[in-house]
């Protein structure tokens, strides 16, 4: 990660990484302090988290996930993790047994939701019903599941792994679009309304490769896999072409993201439908919506009249595709 005779910054011993974005070389021990730093400064300044907060961390087997939720744990902060479990083959298997080995060897408390035994469907047969790209009804599942676990477990807030990397590149595809909506919407704390839950992304100021770091130095195993059903898709592509400028222009990628949320998302505050629709009650599970169905109910009940499809169906199939 950083060439052997690289010095930390802090404390001058042998350095473990390099971060060109602050133009620095850590310690492990001083590393670890600069992505505590961070997350604590994305919390204050954005009001993520209070000390009374009963959090529900969703973890997916990640190293972000499950990054976050160590941190927080390590900050002091009361907080239980969630796994659902989306049928995606042996990926699925694999990264819940990530997710469990690192609540169990904790101490930590874990929520686990199975969606084949729970509701009767999974992704790959959801994608195929639904005739969506497989991320689509994947997120569309996540975010119900995420919203009803921390609802009914009463629950303050819910946190995401979502790091720099991430929103950087969410950023990028809604400005690719000019997608005025989305982007007023791509905000790190989303405040509990309408039958929703708080939701907050304390990673936001760490990027893919810190999060990784911070799980080696941390002895934290996680499932180094992407998910197979996301291969190809438009999300990767806009990482991939975000890493190639930071290559080039260190800390570009933090200013794109971080500088939006500073001077341009308080210019978009009030554009977003989402914050002032009347929303009604999906008339078969009771979550707030714009239409009889819920869009959860909708994918489900498409998924479970469809006979189910294996994951690798769906991969050979878009294999072929392109
Ligand atoms: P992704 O949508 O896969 O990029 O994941 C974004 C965030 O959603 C992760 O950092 C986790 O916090 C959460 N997440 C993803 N997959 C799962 C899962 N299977 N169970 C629980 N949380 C998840
Ligand atoms: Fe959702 Fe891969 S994790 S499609
Ligand atoms: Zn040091
Ligand atoms: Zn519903």
């Amino acid at each position: 990660m950083v060439a052997s005779a690289s010095k930390c910054r802090v404390c001058k011993e042998p350095a473990i990484i390099d971060l060109p974005r602050h133009n620095a070389n850590f310690c492990a021990e001083h590393f670890l302090e600069l992505c505590r730093r961070q997350v604590v400064k994305a919390i204050e300044k954005f009001d993520m988290l209070s000390k009374d907060d009963n959090i529900l961390v969703a973890v997916s087997g990640g190293k972000d996930s499950l990054a976050v939720w160590d941190i927080l744990v390590d900050l002091g902060y009361q907080a239980d993790g969630l796994y659902i479990g989306l049928g995606i083959g042996d990926y699925s298997d694999v990264s819940g047994e990530y997710a469990k080995s690192f609540a169990s060897e904790r101490g930590l408390n874990l929520i686990t939701i199975d969606l084949r035994a729970e509701y009767g469907y999974d992704i790959p047969t959801a994608a195929k019903a639904t005739r969506r790209v497989p991320c689509s009804a994947c997120g569309t599942s996540k975010r119900h599941l995420f919203d009803k676990a921390a609802l009914d477990g009463g629950y303050t807030v819910l946190v995401t792994g979502h790091n720099l990397d991430d929103e950087a590149a969410v950023l990028f595809g809604n400005t690719l679009r000019w997608d005025v909506e989305y982007l007023s919407r791509q905000l790190p704390v989303l405040p509990a309304r309408n039958g929703f839950p708080k939701k907050v992304k304390p990673l936001i100021r760490l990027t893919e490769r810190e999060m990784a770091a911070w799980c080696i130095v941390r002895g934290i195993d996680y499932l180094v896999d992407e998910c197979p059903m996301a291969v190809g898709n438009k999300h990767l592509a806009y990482k991939a072409a975000l890493n190639a400028i930071e290559q080039q222009s260190s800390g570009a990628k933090a200013s794109f993201y971080l500088n939006f949320l500073d001077n341009m998302a308080p210019l978009l505050a009030g554009r977003s439908a989402a914050a002032t629709d009347e929303l009604g009650t999906c008339t078969s599970c009771g979550a707030p919506t714009t239409s009889d169905l819920c869009a959860f109910c909708r994918t489900a009940e498409k998924a479970r009249a469809h006979e189910p499809v294996p994951v690798e169906l769906v991969l050979s199939r878009g294999r072929r595709r392109r």
